[in-house]
């Protein structure tokens, strides 16, 4: 068997045509234009290069953007009145804190500050309360809403079937488990340290991978027809020194034994942008649709 390949680049198209089409019907209705602020600290090369496609891609699908570039070692008080700043300005829809910040400040601090409603990362913890609790409205993490797009591209209805998210972290894994299991996925957490990680992923019919160590999934750990999404992206320097990016499945494997697979690059990544501009929209009509009915959600009120 060779896997069916799943596009993300083709995928992410469509969903950003989607939102440029809902920023002109929300904007011809006579709201606002929505605006992406987007804040990075340090020089980061890899992070310099997300942050720039995040607003090049913001302002083509016809919203606006700021970015703000502060050195490494901005306190972190300074960070917190900037989001604050932010979070009072009603020209700004929503509001993106590029990931890794330095030691230095506090991370769960930083995504308690920023507004729920405007928290296009899903990070906030009320968001994140409101999605493991299946509540509508809530901002949802863009990678695992990303990863939602590409599973369904395959599957038209997932419930029942059994999901191994493999990795934890807040930004994908856990969040991705959540949302599995409001689609009535049965659903598992492994991680790097789990100790029957081969028999684990062999029960799967959904197998989502998010550990940042390259081919960590061998292909005969993939339950033949499996559908495996590949988070990880991972550049490293073959022997011949060419660099090339790699994700935590090992693909010419992996590729031969499940139904469907994301390749890396050109699967998840691309669709993590595309779904941040979704996030975006979605922050600007619940704005435009509190400004028509002021008192209608008092939980994500300033
Ligand atoms: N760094 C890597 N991924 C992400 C993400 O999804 N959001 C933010 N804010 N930073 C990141």
């Amino acid at each position: 068997m060779t896997a069916r390949i799943i596009d993300g680049k083709t995928l992410a198209v469509a969903v950003r045509e989607e939102v440029a089409a809902g920023v002109a019907a929300l904007v011809s209705a006579g709201a606002a234009v929505p605006e992406l602020a987007v804040v990075l600290l340090g020089d980061d090369p890899a992070s310099h290069v997300y942050v720039s496609n995040k607003v090049r891609q913001t302002e083509a699908a016809g919203m606006r953007s700021r970015r703000y570039l502060l050195d490494a070692d901005t306190t972190e008080r300074r960070l917190l009145e900037l989001i604050e700043a932010l979070n009072r300005d009603a020209t700004v829809s929503g509001i993106l804190v590029q990931f890794p910040l330095p030691p230095h400040i506090d991370t769960a601090r930083v995504v308690t500050t920023i507004r729920p409603d405007k928290d296009v990362d899903g990070f906030n913890p009320l968001n994140v309360g409101r999605t493991a609790a299946g509540i509508e409205g809530a901002l949802v993490p863009c990678t695992p809403l990303g990863v939602m797009r590409l599973i369904k591209s395959v599957h038209e209805d997932i419930a029942g079937l059994g999901a191994l998210v493999v990795g934890a972290s807040n930004v994908v894994g856990r969040p991705m488990a959540r949302l599995l299991l409001q689609e009535l996925c049965t659903v598992s957490i492994a991680h790097i340290r789990t100790t029957d990680l081969e028999r684990r992923c062999s029960e799967a019919d959904i197998l989502v991978v998010a550990t940042g160590v390259p081919g960590l999934i061998r292909g005969h750990f993939i339950r033949p027809g499996a559908t495996v999404i590949d988070v990880g992206i991972t550049r490293i320097t073959s022997g011949s020194g060419a660099e090339k990016l790699v994700g935590d499945v090992a693909f010419d494997e992996a590729v031969k034994v499940a139904g469907a697979i994301t390749p890396v690059p050109g699967g998840v990544g691309p669709m993590t942008i595309a779904c941040l501009l979704a996030n975006t929209l979605s922050a600007a009509r619940m704005k435009a649709a509190r400004s028509k009915a002021p008192d209608a959600d008092p939980a994500t009120a300033a």
